[in-house]
């Protein structure tokens, strides 16, 4: 899958994170080739439901990850890290309403490959400065 190339460099050595990290890049880029080529409207919805599902899921058990940190010392990164699931999961939310309001694939097909890439950014930046401050404070286990 084109969209995941360098996805190992995405992976923290963490069984639970990475595997999750894992299935939500693929399933993004599987959603990304479905709005591509304006696949059923019905078949995406199914598809971004999914999504919604495992990075709802993924987002709470990082949650409970950032909620080991000390939050006088870690106040910026607990912040940031929880506007910016807050904000994809409404960037989510907002799809799946214009999908069940009747809005055609193709006119939202734009938007789905923004949320992809911040969902990359966030892994790539926010996830992995967690990893390394769990590391560092001895709080993090990384097989659970
Ligand atoms: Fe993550």
């Amino acid at each position: 899958m084109s969209e995941c190339i360098g996805i190992d460099s995405l992976m923290f050595n963490h069984a639970v994170i990475d595997e999750q990290h894992r299935d939500i890049l693929y399933l993004g880029a599987e959603i990304n080739r479905l709005f591509s080529i304006c696949a059923d409207r019905q078949e995406v919805l199914i598809a971004v439901y999914k999504y919604y599902d495992i990075v709802l899921t993924h987002f709470s058990c990082e949650s409970s990850l950032i909620a080991l940190l000390d939050p006088s010392k870690y106040k910026h990164h607990t912040d940031e890290h929880i506007r910016l699931h807050k904000s994809m999961i409404g960037f989510i939310r907002d799809a799946i309403t214009d999908l069940e309001d009747g809005l055609s694939v193709s006119e939202i097909r734009d938007t789905f490959p923004i949320l992809f890439n911040d969902m990359m950014n966030n892994i790539a930046v926010n996830d992995r400065e967690l990893v390394g401050i769990l590391e560092q404070e001895g709080s993090l286990r990384r097989g659970s």
